[in-house]
Parts: structure tokens; sequence; C-alpha cells
């Protein structure tokens, strides 16, 4: 099989490609990415020799280099996006042109240049919105609630769209928060990692009791790739590992973790828009496809947190002040 993956230089691409690789020896890859914010031609640098997998740098929103590739394809794994809801809030038109319009230039791709290539569409637990009591199924009505899910909702609905009316072989993918190496050091996670390593205040929006559901990269991985072989058309599946986690919570176990004093955590004005909690009910990718996490929160946490204390050669160039601002939502625009 031949696969094109978007967005393979970032942290959930990269992963993919490389667990992809490994796994199946007779699958070749190529990877468009356009190096923006998030990508790291350093994720691959084991890989730099693999003859399975081509990289071009280059842009989803460019149909005449998208409308070439898919030609030789059987699938399409569309991982590409910006993806900071922090930076969706000061520039949200870079958020719709990569997530919606480069959505639908892979759409257009497939429809005009191959029909019979399989689309799988990365997408997130954010375009279902917060919840306080439930979990939310597959058909849950969307209530995107800032830039990026509002950019990743309006694709979802776009692939949907395209699956109905031209019968397209598309599927899509809901997950909830990932953590892992590679992670690009402005979310969570790596910021706290990395602060804390630096001995730096770690911030904390708002009052902390946000919940997110936590899932290892790799289970997400594993996941993408049971929809890649046996995903129906037309059909969502959430994914999640059932790690609720409120953020005061997850920076503390970093802290315990790293041996680092609890107060240099510092309480921060909360993020506009922020949602409470997500949560997702993954009974059906679980029952239908056989899909469940193999990797325990606790120990790939600290796995996780050892791997960037290992790592300093990866993230320290990719640590910048903007990376690790306390409150990003508050910088200038610079473009
Ligand atoms: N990280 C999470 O917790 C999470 C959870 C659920 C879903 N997702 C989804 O998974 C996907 C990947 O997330 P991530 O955390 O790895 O992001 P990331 O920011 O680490 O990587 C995104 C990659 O996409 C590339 N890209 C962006 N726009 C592009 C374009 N127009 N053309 C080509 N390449 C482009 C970037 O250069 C980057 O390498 C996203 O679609 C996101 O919505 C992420």
């Amino acid at each position: 099989m031949k696969v094109l993956v978007t967005g393979g230089l970032g942290f959930i691409g990269s992963n993919f490609c490389r667990y992809l690789l490994s796994k199946h020896l007779d699958y070749k890859l190529i990877n468009i990415d356009k190096i923006g914010i998030g990508a790291n031609p350093a994720n691959f640098k084991d890989l730099e020799n693999e003859k399975r997998y081509t990289f071009i740098k280059g842009d989803i929103r460019n149909p005449k280099l998208v409308n070439k590739i898919i030609k030789e394809v059987d699938a399409v794994v569309n991982i590409a996006a910006e993806t900071h809801v922090d930076r969706s809030i000061i520039e949200p038109t870079t958020f719709i042109q990569n997530n919606t319009v480069g959505t639908f230039t892979i759409l257009e791709a497939i429809r005009k240049h191959n029909k019979e290539a399989k689309l799988i569409q990365v997408s997130t637990d954010e375009v279902y919105g917060e919840t306080t009591k439930d979990s939310f199924k597959e058909n849950a009505t969307l209530k995107p609630s800032n830039p990026y899910s509002a950019s990743k909702a309006a694709a979802d609905t776009f692939v949907m769209a395209y699956h109905k009316t031209y019968q397209l072989n598309a599927t899509i993918t809901r997950c909830t928060n990932n953590y892992g190496p590679y992670q690009f050091p402005e979310k969570l996670i790596p910021k706290t990692i990395i602060r804390a390593l630096k001995n730096l205040p770690i911030p904390i929006y708002g009052s902390g009791k946000n919940i997110r559901d936590w899932i290892y990269v790799l289970d997400h991985c594993n996941a993408i790739e049971l929809v890649l072989e046996r995903g129906e058309p037309g059909e969502i599946y959430n994914i999640s590992a059932g790690n609720e986690i409120p953020n005061i919570e997850i920076v503390e176990k970093i802290l315990q973790i790293l041996k680092k004093p609890k107060d240099l955590i510092t309480f921060v004005e909360d993020r506009p828009g922020h949602d409470l909690r997500y949560s997702l009910d993954s009974s059906k990718i679980r029952s239908e496809l056989g899909w469940k996490p193999k990797f325990s929160f606790e120990d790939a946490l600290e796995a996780t947190v050892n791997w960037y204390k290992n790592n300093e050669w990866w993230w320290k160039p990719l640590a910048t002040k903007e990376a690790l601002h306390l409150t990003p939502w508050k910088m200038r625009v610079t473009s």
C-alpha cells in the first residue's frame, strides 16, 4: 500500500510515519509537510535512509502538488493542520486556510483525480466543544468554541459532504489530547517539562481545573492504523483512553517525576473561550475495530518526561520565548 501522510513532520505525523513504517514492511509513505510551526525535520533523523519513505516539502493548499501526488497513492491520512488553540486566537485566518481550505484541496484532488483513494481525516475531540457531565458519541452536535476547533469542525463537515455527494471513501477520526515524544514545546506537557527543567515558573490558565482526556501518541497511531485498514467509509470514530485529568494535576505529576518544587506553579489569566472539559465515548472503535489503549498513563507520562530530559538536543532549538510564553494568546501578531 502507498500512503500519503500530510503533516508528517509534526508531532503525531512523525510518530505515525515511524509507527507505520516499522509495522508494515510492504508500505510506502509519502510525507507532504510545509515545515510550519510544529514541524521539525529532526523528527526524522533516524529515518533519513529509509527507502520506503519520501519527504516532499509542500503545502496541502497547493492543488497542483496535491493533484499530482494523489494519483500515485492508495490512501491519504490527513494529519496536517495548524494546531495550537492559543495561536488560533491571535491569528484565526491561518487556521481556516490550513485546516479547512487545506482539507478541501485534498477532497477536490481525490474527487477529480483518484476516487479510489481512501481518506482518513484526523480530527479532534475539540469539535464537540465542552461537556460538564456526559461523554460525546460520534453523532453529537458539533459546537466548537475557538477558531482552531471551528476550522477542524468545518473540515469535518466537508469530508462528510464529499462522502455523501461524491461517494468518496472517507473516514474521520476524532481523538483526545495526545502526549509523547516529538511534541512541539508550545503544548502543555512539553512546555511544563521544559520550563521545569529550566526552573522557570509553570503557567496554569485560570483555576487549572480544565479537564482533558490524555492518550499516549502511539495508542492514537494504532487507532488510525486500524481505521486505515478496516474503517468503514462515511463513518466517524472517536478515540480516547479514559484518562480525564485536570490540567493542574498533570503539571503536579510532571513536577513530581522531575523532583521539582510545586511552588514553580504560577496561576495566570484564563484563555478566552477555554473549554472546561472534553470527554469522548470511544466504545464504537473499541467494539467495531477491536482497538484499546496499550499504554498506562502513569508509565507513558514518566517515559515522556524522561524522553524530554534525555533529548535536550531536540527541543533546545525549538524552545523559544514565543513557544514557552506564559500567556501566548496575548502575544502580538507579527504578520
Ligand atoms: N496534538 C493533539 O493532542 C491532537 C489531538 C487530536 C487531534 N489532533 C490532530 O492531529 C493533527 C496533528 O496534530 P499535531 O499535534 O501533530 O500537530 P503539529 O502542529 O505538531 O503538526 C502539524 C504539522 O502539519 C504541518 N502543516 C500545517 N499546515 C500545513 C499545510 N497547509 N500543508 C502542509 N503541512 C502543513 C505543520 O508543518 C506540522 O508539521 C492535527 O490535525 C490535529 O488537529 C491533535
